[in-house]
């Protein structure tokens, strides 16, 4: 593989609550090529989203980094001021929410908005940025971008909304998007169609995608490499088909086997039996051990560490199923 654009090392992202100490993040290892999309999946509180504000330098008190290394094309963003982390966002890294009200803003015209943010980052003419702004839109497939650029949010569907929002995310030509569960709250052939035109575009500009979703039928048709998060830790991750059609740790194996083959993309999964632990009272061993048909006394009583297996496989388990490569 050529040299990642990201590369996340030993990411360990807490915060400090009445309680006790939460570890969000915990001990967090990836890489993300060019052109490459990361399926970053695990049921809601695995940590997904404070992954990728820690990668954003979006995490403030209670919280805080604790330890680790975030590297995109060779530099280190912890050494980044907030001040250099504010400009590199939206420019270099881009973050496409849930909810697109989080990146826009209702009182102001589609136009207003994507000027702005074009020049805070280029310099260019208004006049210049307008045509940016509507090349954008029409890139993500909003008909008449002319005249939908001079419109409110509130006058658009959450479908168009979420074109707008990824179309301000591509605007700028970004290395890297995290995208964190966009496309959630969409019906299922709008989501499809905007996954696939998304892909092409990423595909061409060579951007690297980290897609978040509790949803693994999403990026079965998407990722080209996927990361299991479960409890804050990745407990595997590898390429896409080898990871579906070969799961080694017993959590992928469940949230597969919670899937109705049956069931079309993009439909929400069945979850597995049980709940996602509290990550104030953590089991002393696996946190998985609770919901696992394999735990042993070794699974009890000691966390497993991160295991490389080659071909860019990694597992975090004491009885793990054989990997045929
Ligand atoms: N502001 C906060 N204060 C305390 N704990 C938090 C805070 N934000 C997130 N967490 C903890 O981090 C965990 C992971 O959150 P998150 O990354 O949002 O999960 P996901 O995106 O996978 O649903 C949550 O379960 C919660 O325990
Ligand atoms: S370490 Fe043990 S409890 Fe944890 S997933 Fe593997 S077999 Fe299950
Ligand atoms: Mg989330």
């Amino acid at each position: 593989m050529s040299d990642p654009v990201l590369s996340v090392r030993n990411l360990v992202t807490q915060f400090e609550t009445r309680a006790g100490i939460v570890t969000a993040v915990d001990d967090v290892s990836f890489d993300v090529g060019p052109g490459e999309v990361l399926g970053l999946v695990g049921e809601s509180g695995s940590g997904k989203t404070i992954t990728g504000f820690s990668i954003l330098g979006l995490i403030d008190k209670p919280g805080r980094i604790a330890g680790g290394q975030i590297v995109l094309n060779g530099q280190d963003l912890r050494q980044l001021s907030p001040p250099d982390l504010h400009k590199l966002r939206g420019d270099r890294v881009a973050m496409i929410f849930q909810d697109p009200m989080m990146t826009l803003n209702p009182v102001l015209r589609i136009d207003t908005q994507m000027i702005e943010t074009i020049r805070a980052h280029r310099d260019v003419s208004k006049a210049r940025a307008r045509e940016m702004a509507i090349e954008a839109l029409g890139l993500v497939g909003i008909p008449s971008p002319a005249e939908r650029v001079r419109t409110y949010p509130h006058e658009m569907s959450g479908g168009m909304r979420q074109r707008v929002v990824i179309a301000i995310a591509l605007m700028l030509e970004p290395d890297l998007i995290i995208a964190d569960e966009p496309t959630t709250a969409l019906d299922v052939t709008i989501q499809s169609q905007i996954l696939s035109e998304m892909q092409k575009l990423l595909a061409e500009r060579q951007t690297a995608l980290i897609w978040v979703t509790h949803d693994l039928t999403v990026v079965a048709g998407l990722a080209h490499r996927v990361a299991v998060m479960y409890a804050g830790k990745i407990v595997e991750q590898g390429p896409v088909d080898a990871l579906l059609d070969h799961p080694a740790h017993p959590y992928t194996q469940g949230l597969i086997a919670s899937i109705p083959s049956s069931v079309p993309r993009g439909q929400r999964l069945v979850p597995i039996k049980g709940m996602t632990p509290s990550l104030i009272n953590l089991p002393k061993g696996c946190a998985f051990a609770p919901r696992c048909p394999k735990t042993s006394d070794q699974c009890l009583s000691a966390r497993p560490e991160q295991e490389n297996l080659g071909s860019a496989r990694t597992l975090r388990c004491f009885h793990p199923s054989e990997v045929s490569s």
